[in-house]
């Protein structure tokens, strides 16, 4: 049986496609440059509902169903790297054109961003203090901060499955933690435990896929703008290199020296 709509009205491709204001005039590449982002945000959108089902499912105690939406949230990560070469075939002197009169808008201040981070278990509260919210992005970014992390989920679902894997901060849990992950990474022939270990590794894509995000983000900030201060209003490219080191998962990193 057919439906009764049609692509443009199914996707609301009017309404999309009116989203793209350029502030300057003559400035050929600022359509790329509001493009870019707005697809990132789009992808942002797609990368926390699948972190999210895979949370719960990981919090239902089934972690099977966890790898689905971890393997696609990571595969869109890789699109998000490959997107910056589409940035970098614009020249300096091409953004300096439209630069100004966006200050101090920045993608420092994407609460999608900072909800990634936040369900990643990288948030701190630092950044609900950011200039550029709206009052229902500062809410969506509490919540988030708030709620259960990706790492506590995938607590919930080794304890599910008879890990000693407890959730607390002080370093006798972590040091549990990290034998149960020895004791997994060394042997994982048996089903459940096979399922508990590429989801690990599934774990670990995301981190580095962020990580070398990052980096290539701000290398590419590097070849745009050299060492300016960003229109955020940070030191630029020496912020950036400061958080190519975050990882979300350090314990998932830490048990490759236990093997
Ligand atoms: C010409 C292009 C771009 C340049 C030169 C650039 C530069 C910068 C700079 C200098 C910062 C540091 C904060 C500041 O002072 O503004 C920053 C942060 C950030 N930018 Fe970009 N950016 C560009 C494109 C993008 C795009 C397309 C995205 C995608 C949404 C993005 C996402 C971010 C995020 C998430 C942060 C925060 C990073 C963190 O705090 O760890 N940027 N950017």
């Amino acid at each position: 049986m057919s439906g009764k709509t049609d692509y443009a009205t199914y996707l609301r491709i009017d309404a999309l496609l009116d989203l793209q204001r350029p502030l300057s005039e003559g400035a050929h590449d600022e359509m790329l440059f509001i493009v870019v982002h707005q697809v990132y945000e789009l992808w942002f959108k797609l990368i926390l509902s699948e972190l999210d089902a895979a949370a719960a499912a990981l919090e239902a105690g089934r972690p099977d169903a966890a790898m689905a939406p971890m393997r696609r949230g990571v595969a869109v990560e890789e699109l998000l790297i490959q997107q910056l070469r589409v940035l970098e075939t614009m020249s300096p002197d091409g953004f300096m054109r439209f630069r100004d009169p966006l200050a101090p808008a920045s993608g420092f201040q994407s609460t999608q961003f900072r909800e990634i981070e936040a369900l990643s278990g990288g948030g701190d509260g630092r950044h609900l203090r950011d200039q550029g919210r709206t009052d229902l992005q500062r809410a969506q970014l509490s919540a988030r901060l708030q709620e259960r992390s990706l790492y506590s989920a995938l607590a919930t679902a080794m304890r599910y499955s008879g890990v000693d894997f407890p959730s607390g901060d002080d370093p006798a849990d972590r040091e549990r933690r990290l034998v149960a992950l020895g004791s997994l990474y060394r042997d994982h022939d048996e089903p459940a435990r096979s399922v508990l270990h590429q989801l690990c590794e599934l774990f670990v894509d995301h981190d580095e896929t962020i990580a070398r995000w990052r980096h290539h983000h701000a290398l590419m900030a590097a070849r745009e703008i050299g060492s300016r201060s960003g229109t955020g209003g940070s030191l630029g490219v020496a912020y950036l290199q400061s958080t190519i080191n975050v990882r979300f998962f350090p314990e998932l990193w830490e048990v490759r020296n236990r093997l």
